[in-house]
């Protein structure tokens, strides 16, 4: 087992085709066994070792943008054991963009599965720190490459019912795919939007820090003025926020993570900055919701699961 940089979030990862490797980042990570792994290959033409019967579209988004924070779900190879997809007859692939990540790839010469290499149901990891904080003495080896360049994790995509399905949103934005699968839409299944069969794994509580947390919708003046509010009525509470609404806020007495200027910069904290609280002692974060464009679409999918869909709209 060996946890290493991606440019999305740090992965605890062990050879795809050994079905007791993929065992033990179950058991240290906590995760179910129904919450199947994504496998990572160096380069995008060693997809036919993993996946079976893959699609025209699997190669066009693969030349597009791998290699990238995409992952598809393919058709699995009988050689991937059962574990990694947790029984399923599909496989989760992406080629990560990320020279450690592709030096270990080359150096173990095998496929690599790996989920994010947090405790389940933590905040992914972004520093090595991170995955030591979670997993300690359960992993062997950490390859430590500073803080990880996108800060939420891949983009999921299926490609196996007929129409291609939004899985989960990520690093690479939906409007970019927009361009190859014009209509693509995404309706998370928890927010009763649509009635969609949810991702394996996708369950509500997710990318948890350990104090609750409550999302705030609406426009800036009406979000500064319920984000005071909220922080009056919870003594022990903290706030994640934008560069422009920590200065509006500053004259309250508050513990505030500032997630930057904008979804890129907050991608790239939104994990730590939860993590940052939790060690404040917080029991409430109180946070902005974001607006659902470019990275701001994962941002505001891993807020609200983080929330367990807990919104107030002003
Ligand atoms: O950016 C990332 O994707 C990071 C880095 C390490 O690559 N990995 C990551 O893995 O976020 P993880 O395990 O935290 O999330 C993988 C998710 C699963 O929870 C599940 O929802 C989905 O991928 N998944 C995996 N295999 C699938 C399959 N066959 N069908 C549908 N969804 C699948
Ligand atoms: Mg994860």
């Amino acid at each position: 087992m060996v946890a290493f940089p991606t440019e999305t979030v740090y992965g605890l990862g062990a050879n795809a085709w050994d079905a007791s490797a993929v065992e033990d980042i179950f058991r240290a990570k906590g995760r179910p066994a129904n919450d199947p792994l994504i496998v990572h290959v160096a380069e995008f033409d060693q997809l036919t070792t993993v996946a079976c019967d893959v699609p025209e579209l699997a190669w066009d988004l693969g030349r597009r943008f791998w290699p990238g924070a995409l992952t598809l779900v393919l058709k699995k190879s009988a050689r991937i054991p059962a574990n990694v997809t947790s029984g399923l007859e599909t496989v989760a692939v992406r080629v990560p963009d990320h020279p450690i990540a592709t030096a270990l790839l080359e150096a173990a010469a095998v496929p690599i599965a790996a989920p994010s290499a947090n405790r389940f149901s933590a905040p992914s990891p972004t520093r090595a720190q991170h995955v030591l904080d979670d997993l300690g003495d359960a992993v062997d080896i950490v390859l430590d490459a500073g803080e990880t360049a996108i800060g939420v994790e891949s983009t999921i995509l299926s490609l196996v019912d007929g129409m291609p399905r939004l899985l989960r949103p990520g690093g690479v934005p939906l409007e970019d795919l927009l361009e190859l699968i014009p209509g693509l839409g995404y309706s998370p299944h928890f927010l009763g939007e649509e009635d969609v069969a949810p991702a394996p794994g996708a369950l509500l509580k997710h990318y948890s820090p350990r104090a609750r947390l409550l999302l705030i919708r609406g426009d800036d003046a009406a979000v500064r003025a319920a984000i005071g509010a909220e922080i009056a009525r919870h003594p022990n509470s903290g706030a994640l926020v934008f560069d422009a609404d920590a200065a509006a806020l500053s004259h309250l007495d508050l513990k505030i993570e500032r997630l930057g200027n904008d979804n890129r910069q907050a991608a790239r904290r939104l994990f730590a900055a939860m993590r940052a609280l939790d060690a404040k002692g917080v029991d409430l974060i109180i946070a902005r919701a974001p607006r659902r464009r470019g990275l701001g679409l994962a941002l505001w999918d891993r807020l609200l699961r983080a929330a367990e869909g807990a919104v107030i709209d002003v």
